[in-house]
């Protein structure tokens, strides 16, 4: 049972106060508490601590939060501001005393205030966020491919429609790969933006001692013309059979193409590579293609099937005005939020050439919780099946429907990113 300890103090934390909360971020991420004066430094350097909280008793961090600034790409690519929600722990002898209830409150009031659109977090564990409002917009599956099953053709020297591929090092991927993802998120409903940081630790000019380095190998492609449409990092073992048979796994740490064909081209190189028995998808879309490149579908077989970016929606009316439709109809929505912080009720008004959402009193069509409607907002639930799970209520037949024909999308959101 969650107990009230208004003794213990929930406030943003100060520059003195990095080196207890970084322990207590270790202590509750189960890692090795001690914490190097590198660690402290490098989380010095982005953490802002206006947006990082700690809980503190008698002095001690006992629980941690932290949110910053992101932006997320909507249905039709326009990126709308969002609270993205990480470093989130309550130490072990704190648990279940409403701590992180406390922090969430905190967090969720100042950057509705703020003006954020939506929150967004990657959850840990699935029963936790769901009852701040939070849905999974966004989902995720893992391939391993049985490279000998494929039935691809061992002889492919590479891209036949006049692209092709190249290794190239980490300070090419340095000055490559950002004007690339830029292209690919705003494109990708579900994506999110990557900062120079995100480049430096993935490239290692940033790396801490807790996780060490070992450069990944990295290829790109180029278009008949000459341009950068896709990247990929991976990662290769040393597995040798007793026959001396290799049975090397390549490993994807994440492969981002502005086009179809360069991301068949990239999955066909990596699927191509001699000694490399199993590919390894590492993180994608839900609806990826991989398997439907390969002449035999099932030698790509699906190891991870789960939900990805949970949204919170803060803002119904520019949530909902921000993304495009396919399709044209109207909907009153009742939006039922225990938070109070964007529930109301709603009328929106979509069609190919723009949408309104405005605050109305005319008679719900369908009641929803806000979770629910994070779910349906990028195009990936059905609101059919919300409705046959008793999640969303039609106070007029067929509205459910309706909102699928206005909301769903042809493909499904994907978030590339952990954060
Ligand atoms: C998850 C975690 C942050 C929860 O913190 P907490 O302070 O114990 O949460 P609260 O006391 O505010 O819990 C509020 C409610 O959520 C429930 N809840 C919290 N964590 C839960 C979990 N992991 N699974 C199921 N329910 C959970 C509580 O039971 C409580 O329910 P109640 O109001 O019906 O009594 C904490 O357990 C933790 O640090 N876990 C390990 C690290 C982790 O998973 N972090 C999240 C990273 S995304």
């Amino acid at each position: 049972m969650t107990r009230p300890e208004p003794h213990i103090d929930v406030r943003p934390i100060t520059e003195a106060d990095i080196p207890d909360w970084c322990r207590a971020l270790n202590t509750g991420f189960l890692r090795t508490p001690g914490v190097a004066e590198t660690e402290i430094a490098d989380r010095a350097s982005y953490i802002v601590p206006a947006r990082t909280l700690g809980a503190f008793d008698a002095g001690r961090c006992v629980a941690t939060f932290r949110s910053f600034a992101q932006e997320l790409t909507t249905v039709g690519g326009t990126p709308v501001p969002a609270d993205a929600i990480s470093n989130v722990t309550v130490t072990p002898t704190h648990r279940r005393r409403g701590l992180l209830t406390r922090m969430m409150a905190h967090d969720l009031t100042a950057a509705k205030d703020r003006g954020d659109v939506v929150a967004t977090l990657i959850a840990a564990e699935y029963p936790i966020y769901g009852r701040y409002g939070f849905g999974p917009a966004t989902w995720t599956a893992q391939w391993t491919v049985d490279i000998p099953r494929t039935g691809l053709d061992s002889r492919w020297s590479g891209p036949e429609d006049g692209g092709r591929i190249d290794i190239v090092d980490p300070a090419d991927v340095r000055k490559i790969g950002p004007e690339l993802y830029e292209r690919v998120r705003r494109a990708q409903p579900g994506a999110i933006d990557r900062d120079e940081r995100w480049w430096q630790v993935n490239t290692g000019v940033l790396h801490l001692d807790r996780s060490p380095w070992t450069e990944p190998f990295f290829a790109v492609h180029r278009s008949a013309d000459g341009e950068v449409d896709g990247l990929v990092s991976y990662k290769a073992d040393d597995h040798w059979s007793d026959t001396k048979q290799p049975l090397n796994t390549a490993t994807v740490n994440w492969l981002i193409a502005a086009t179809p064909d360069a991301e068949r081209a990239l999955w066909r190189y990596l699927c191509s590579i001699d000694w490399i028995k199993t590919v390894q998808t590492g993180w994608r879309a839900p609806d990826d293609l991989l398997p439907h490149y390969l002449p035999d579908p099932r030698a790509a077989r699906v190891t991870t099937l789960a939900d990805w970016l949970w949204v919170r929606i803060l803002d119904v009316v520019r949530a909902l005005e921000a993304r495009t439709y396919d399709g044209q109809g109207t909907l009153v929505l009742e939006v039922v939020d225990g938070a109070g912080l964007a529930g109301g009720r709603y009328r929106l008004e979509a069609s190919p050439d723009g949408a309104s959402c405005t605050p109305t009193t005319a008679t719900a069509e369908l009641v929803l919780d806000v979770a629910d409607l994070a779910r349906l907002w990028l195009g990936d639930e059905s609101a059919v099946r919300l409705a046959a799970l008793g999640l969303v209520r039609e106070e007029r037949a067929g509205a459910a429907r309706v909102a699928d024909a206005l909301l769903r999308t042809s493909r499904r959101p994907w978030c590339p990113d952990m954060f």
